[in-house]
């Protein structure tokens, strides 16, 4: 019986794919190895959003093609969007991988190995044949929320992303074929399905007949039986009043959006080619808060994109003071080979870059941190994803808004949705008990 391995970096979208890779070799009789040594196939997801993420995913192959060197016989494959983009480069760089897998081939990762030839064979194609098939259910690692992938690609050109160039065109999956899925997890107790793209809003586009993801959601919502229904990443130039009616009336649809800002100042965006203005996001967050009362509202921002000045990152950082987002993930700019943005100066010093950072972050932890107080002593609702990290009798879950909470708790109520008091305001979760009486 052979035994695989996989390691994952970036996205949840890489994430997914990690998921369908092992139900891709599940279905063949592979089974899962519990650490890299005893694997006969060792995977690596890889990631090349920024260089450092890149650059992780490069020294575990280089530790896994030590693990070949002294073992023999164990297959290397190079897989996701650092494969993707590198291909020839990636195997004179580490010979011993076997196989480069870009992002649209790791669904055939079955028949590859099958037919593949020691030393070094590259699959880069962008085709769009790239949801399973039948019988390869992904396997996933959660029991209680999962993630289903509706939209692969990405056709909006950022100017600082290199996701289009790795990942190719949009391509949407079909609604049936996502319902299906969403009905046979709901069904087998999961309380939770993230719904996965790099621009969930633009799903439906090219399918025929068109469907557009409100009326994906709608779908979903009322013949799924899912309990909680989330979706990311939503681009703020496609979210239209239908979207927002959808998360304001539809139960199933959690009240937090993941809408990535990436800058506060209009020149920034429009250098980043992100389609809309400071103004206009406002705006959008403003009907969105006053169409679904409580909603969380979390982001991505970019510090030290190309042009950048002193006076464009104030204003991103007066929008985040203006807007009091539940959650930033900021990032410093990365140049990356290939994209509009690379083609420009790296303007910002790296430690200018890194100082914005920092502020950002510190005032994130403020804003969240006086979030959480404001929450102590009441209720919220929680969907129990089993135990914590921190052990003997930790449970831990996520609110609707996306809020982690930890509590104490029998392990019998992982997959329930319980009512809990907030006791304590952490800057990164909560802490909460199940109220007395
Ligand atoms: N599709 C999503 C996000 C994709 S990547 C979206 O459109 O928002 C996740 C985040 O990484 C981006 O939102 C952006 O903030 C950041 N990012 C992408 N490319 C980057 C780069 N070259 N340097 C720094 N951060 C980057
Ligand atoms: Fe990248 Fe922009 Fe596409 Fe997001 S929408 S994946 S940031 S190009
Ligand atoms: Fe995701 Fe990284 Fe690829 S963020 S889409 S795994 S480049």
């Amino acid at each position: 019986m052979k035994r695989y391995f996989i390691k994952t970096f970036g996205c949840q979208m890489n994430v997914a794919d990690s998921e369908e890779m092992a139900g891709v070799l599940q279905a063949r009789g592979y089974l899962p190895a519990p650490r890299p040594e005893e694997a006969d196939v060792i995977v690596v997801n890889t990631c090349t959003i920024r260089r450092k993420a890149e650059e992780k995913g490069y020294s575990e192959l280089g530790r896994y093609c030590g693990l070949k060197r002294r073992r023999g016989g164990v297959v290397v494959v190079a897989a996701g969007c650092a494969a993707g983009k590198d291909g020839r480069r990636l195997l004179s760089r580490l010979p011993q991988v076997d196989l480069v897998v870009g992002p649209s081939r790791v669904r055939r990762l079955g028949e590859l190995l099958d037919g593949h030839t020691p030393g070094g064979e590259l699959h880069l194609d962008l085709d769009p044949a790239h949801y399973p098939g039948a019988g390869e259910v992904p396997v996933r690692a959660g029991r209680v929320t999962a993630y289903v992938s509706i939209v692969r690609g990405c056709d909006n050109f950022c100017s600082y992303c290199v996701v289009p160039h790795v990942r190719g065109r949009e391509v949407s999956r079909p609604p049936g074929e996502v319902e299906e899925e969403v009905r046979r997890l709901a069904g087998e107790g999961y309380g939770e399905i993230t719904l996965l793209g790099q621009n969930v809003n633009s799903y439906g586009r090219g399918l025929d007949p068109p469907v557009t993801f409100p009326q994906l959601l709608e779908r979903l919502d009322r013949n799924t039986g899912i309990r909680r229904l989330r979706f990311t990443t939503s681009h703020p130039r496609d979210f239209g009043p239908d979207l927002a009616a959808a998360v304001a009336d539809l139960p199933s649809v959690c009240e937090w959006v993941h809408l990535p800002l990436q800058s506060g100042s209009d020149r920034v965006l429009a250098a980043m080619n992100r389609g809309y203005t400071r103004t206009y996001y406002l705006d959008l967050v403003e009907d969105l808060r006053r169409r679904v009362p409580g909603i969380a509202v979390s982001t991505d921002l970019i510090v030290g994109h190309p042009g950048e000045e002193e006076e464009d990152f104030r204003q991103t950082v007066e929008t985040m003071r203006r807007l009091h987002f539940s959650g930033v993930f900021a990032f410093k700019f990365s140049p990356r080979e290939g994209t509009a943005a690379a083609a420009l100066p790296d303007s910002v010093p790296a430690g200018e870059k890194e100082r914005r950072l920092a502020e950002v972050l510190a005032l994130q932890r403020e804003i969240t941190l006086e979030q959480h107080r404001r929450m102590v002593g009441g209720l919220v609702e929680v969907l129990v994803e089993g135990p914590g990290k921190a052990g003997e009798g930790e449970l831990t879950g996520r609110t609707r808004g996306n809020t982690v909470v930890h509590f104490r708790g029998d392990p019998t109520l992982t997959g329930r949705t319980v009512s809990l008091r907030v006791t304590r305001a952490c800057a990164h979760s909560l802490g909460a008990e199940i109220p007395s009486g």
